[in-house]
């Protein structure tokens, strides 16, 4: 998305912009929540650091983490929507190890049974210890089954998660926890998940912290 305004200059030219836009990402550009970059630029400098809030990431892991998301998509099982989505979660265990794990939307005949990509990722990065996540990377799209017109208008948009796997995602994150959406165009929209899911029911609200949580002895 190209601004009219420069926003260093004026905060009205923040709301001019904020004003003119027509999809929701464009709003979290144009609050300064968000940063829209080229994957071939990504890739171009893998070594320069993004720094958000106090946490660092550079260009050639973002790009990695989209990479994780396009594999696990290739497993898509999206029969009934030819919607497919692949996540991949940069996510951190106990032990301080690091690790990409990737899911992909996975629909069922009920269609209410179905889950999608980054809930599955979840899923499988806890199921294997990993509990805190700073970072996750999704990528979605129609297969060719579809129409031109409607896969064109879906592209203009970005994936952003849905609200479930928001309250999912956000039981785990690291905070904070970057979110990193991928078109098939190139553009890549990096953004957080705290501004996706502001003031959300969380561990916190339960007086539990993740990072501490300890299950208690299996006991017979
Ligand atoms: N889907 C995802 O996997 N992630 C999202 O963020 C949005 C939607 C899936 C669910 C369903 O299989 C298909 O995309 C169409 O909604």
């Amino acid at each position: 998305m190209d601004f009219r305004f420069d926003h260093m200059a004026s905060t009205d030219n923040i709301l001019a912009d904020l004003k003119a836009s027509k999809t929701a990402m464009e709003l979290v550009i144009g609050a300064g929540k968000g940063l829209e970059i080229a994957l071939p630029h990504l890739r171009k400098m893998p070594d320069k650091i993004l720094e958000v809030n106090s946490y660092r990431v550079t260009y050639g892991e973002i790009s990695e983490l989209v990479a994780g998301a396009r594999k696990a998509r290739e497993f898509s099982y999206a029969p009934y929507s030819h919607f497919n989505v692949g996540a991949s979660i940069f996510a951190e265990n106990k032990s301080g190890l690091f690790a990409r794990i990737g899911g992909c939307n996975v629909e069922n005949a009920s269609y209410g049974e179905t889950k999608c990509a980054e809930r599955v990722a979840a899923f499988k990065a806890v199921s294997e210890g990993f509990r805190k996540f700073h970072a996750f990377a999704v990528v979605g799209g129609f297969d060719d089954s579809i129409s031109k017109d409607i896969r064109r208008a879906a592209q203009k948009e970005y994936i952003t998660p849905c609200g479930a796997c928001r309250q999912v995602t956000n039981e785990f994150e690291a905070n904070p926890c970057l979110v990193i959406i991928a078109r098939d165009t190139g553009e890549v929209l990096i953004t957080t998940l705290q501004y996706l899911f502001p003031c959300g029911f969380g561990p916190r609200s339960l007086g539990m912290d993740p990072a501490r949580y300890d299950r208690h002895k299996i006991a017979i």
